[in-house]
C-alpha cells in the first residue's frame, strides 16, 4: 500500500498522515504533500515521504503522486477555483495509475442547497466520470469553525446569529480525520459515499451552553434576523462579500442543511464522536 494525502500541510491532512501511523501504516508507505513542504519536516524526520504537490502544477502532481495506490484528495481551501485545482488532481492520479481516489466533500453534495456544496458536487462528477474506484467522505462542520464564536462569546458574553433554531451535527477534525485513515487503510469502501457529521446536532443556545461551560462565564445566543445580521457584519467592517456568504450560510443552517446525522462516522470510528463540549475545551 502507498498513500498520498494532499493538504498534508493543513489541519485535516495532517491529522490524516498521523492517524495512518498510529493505526500501523510504515511511513514509508505514506506520501505527505502540500505546497508549504517546510511544514511537514517532523513527518518527513519519522520517514514519512514528503512531496510538493500544488494543484495548479499539473507536473508537480505528476512527481507527487507517482507510486501512489490510494490518494486522499483533500478539498482545496482555494474557493472558486476548487474545482480546476481537484481536476488537475485527478488527471495526475489516473496518469500515474493509481488506483482509488478518496474526496472530501461536503454534506449532501449532490442536492443541498449549501452554498459551499456546487465545487463538491461538480468534483464528485468528476470522480465518477473518471473511471477511477472512489470513496466519498461527505464531511459536516468542524466544531473547529466555531473558535471565532467562542472567541467573542469569551469576550462580550454572547453569541449573534441569524440561524434561529437550526442545527449544526458538527464533530471535531480528529474524528473526520480518523474516520478518513481508516476508509484508506481498510477494505470494502469502494464506491461508498459517506455522510460523515456528529452523533449530535446541536442548536446555538446549546453552542452558548457550550461556550459558558468552556469559558466559565455565562453565554447567550442573541437571535437575529438576517436582515439585522449583516447590517451588523458589516458595521463590524466585513466587506459586502464575506458578510452576504456569513449570512447565506447561516441561512442554510437555519434551513437545516447541516443537520443530518447518518451515525456513518461513528460506525466508521467504531466509538461515538467527541460531543461539543469535549471537541471545544481540546480546541482551546
Ligand atoms: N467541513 C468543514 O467544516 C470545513 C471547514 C473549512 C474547510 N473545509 C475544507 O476542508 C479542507 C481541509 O480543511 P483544513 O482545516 O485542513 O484546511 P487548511 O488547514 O486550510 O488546509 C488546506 C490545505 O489545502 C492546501 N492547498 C490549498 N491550495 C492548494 C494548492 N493550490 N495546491 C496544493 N495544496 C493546496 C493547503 O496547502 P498549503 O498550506 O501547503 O498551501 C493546505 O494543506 C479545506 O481545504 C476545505 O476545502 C471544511
Amino acid at each position: 500500500m502507498s498513500v498520498v494525502v494532499t493538504g498534508a500541510t493543513g489541519h485535516l491532512g495532517r491529522l490524516v498522515v498521523q492517524n495512518l501511523l498510529a493505526n500501523g501504516v510504515a511511513p514509508a508507505e505514506v506520501i505527505a504533500t502540500g505546497r508549504r513542504v517546510e511544514a511537514l519536516a517532523d513527518l518527513a524526520e519519522r520517514g514519512v515521504q514528503v512531496r510538493r504537490a500544488d494543484f495548479t502544477e499539473p507536473a508537480s502532481l505528476l512527481a507527487a503522486f507517482a507510486g501512489a495506490d490510494d490518494v486522499l484528495l483533500v478539498s482545496s481551501s482555494e474557493v472558486g477555483r476548487r474545482v480546476e485545482q481537484h481536476e488537475s488532481a485527478l488527471e495526475a492520479i489516473r496518469a500515474v495509475g493509481a488506483r482509488r481516489v478518496v474526496y472530501t466533500s461536503a454534506p449532501r453534495a449532490d442536492s443541498t442547497a449549501l452554498v459551499l456544496a456546487p465545487e463538491h458536487k461538480a468534483t464528485e462528477e468528476l470522480i465518477h466520470a473518471s473511471g477511477l474506484a472512489f470513496t466519498i467522505l461527505r464531511n459536516n462542520w468542524y466544531t473547529e469553525n466555531y473558535l471565532g464564536d467562542l472567541a467573542q462569546a469569551r469576550a462580550t458574553g454572547e453569541i449573534v446569529s441569524s440561524v434561529g433554531a437550526g442545527r449544526v451535527a458538527s464533530a471535531p477534525r480528529s474524528d473526520y480525520a480518523a474516520a478518513a485513515a481508516v476508509v484508506l487503510a481498510g477494505s470494502g469502501h469502494d464506491g461508498a459515499v459517506y455522510e460523515l457529521s456528529g452523533d449530535v446536532a446541536w442548536d446555538f443556545d446549546e453552542l452558548a451552553a457550550a461556550f459558558a461551560t468552556v469559558t466559565g462565564r455565562p453565554v447567550v445566543h442573541r437571535r437575529v434576523t438576517p436582515e439585522e445580521r449583516l447590517e451588523g457584519l458589516l458595521a463590524a467592517g466585513l466587506d459586502e462579500g464575506t458578510a452576504g456568504f456569513v449570512v447565506a450560510l447561516e441561512g442554510n443552517t437555519r434551513d437545516g442543511d447541516l443537520a443530518g446525522t447518518s451515525g456513518e462516522l461513528r460506525q466508521l470510528l467504531g466509538r461515538p464522536t467527541v460531543g461539543l463540549v469535549d471537541a471545544l475545551t481540546a480546541a482551546v
